[in-house]
């Protein structure tokens, strides 16, 4: 599937029961050439008014995180676990989840990203298929099973917005995941 056609089947799908409380589906924004992929969790409600992942507050800060290692957000590809936000913006649900993989997946095959950067308890665990805490999860580098890509988890910028105490060590993650990108360019 190219980018216009899964464009179209994402904002056609009415696969789980979000599609009847958004506004819009949230696809995906940024190079689709880029050497990073960032994905975090699903669109909060800034997100499904505008249409574009990461628009809010937290949106703000990883604009923020990004610019510390040297990038501009157009020089990422930005997307989410859901395309769709959850009412009062509860976790997504495994099978919501799991019916909307196939769009992320082919997003990344898209992309074919150097490294990805996953953002959150939520899409560490849905990325790595695992239930294990996000602080044994951080601070190395995983190869994301499905694509061979190598992946660093770090907290997410919502997170970090409520607990600015931990922001050190998402730095530290960041410098991980740069050097990741290096180790996969040399
Ligand atoms: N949080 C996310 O995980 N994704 C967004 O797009 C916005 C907030």
């Amino acid at each position: 599937m190219d980018w216009d056609t899964l464009a179209h089947c994402v904002a056609d799908c009415t696969q789980c029961n979000l599609h009847g409380g958004r506004t819009q589906t949230v696809f995906g924004v940024g190079s689709r050439a880029a050497d990073w992929m960032i994905i975090g969790e699903a669109p909060g409600a800034e997100e499904d008014a505008q249409g574009e992942p990461f628009v809010g507050r937290a949106g703000q800060l990883l604009n923020a995180m990004l610019q510390a290692i040297g990038l501009r957000r157009e020089q990422v590809y930005i997307a989410n676990i859901l395309k769709c936000r959850p009412p009062k913006n509860r976790d997504p649900l495994p099978e919501e989840a799991q019916q909307c993989w196939p769009y992320l997946k082919r997003q990344i095959e898209l992309v074919a990203p150097k490294v990805i950067l996953a953002l959150g308890r939520i899409a560490a665990q849905n990325l790595l298929l695992t239930d294990q805490a996000i602080g044994r999860l951080r601070g190395r580098i995983h190869t994301h099973a499905e694509s061979g890509i190598p992946m660093v988890v770090t907290y997410h910028p919502a997170y970090l917005l409520r607990t600015p105490s931990e922001k050190r060590k998402a730095w530290e993650d960041l410098r991980l995941a740069r050097r990741a990108m290096e180790q996969a360019c040399s």
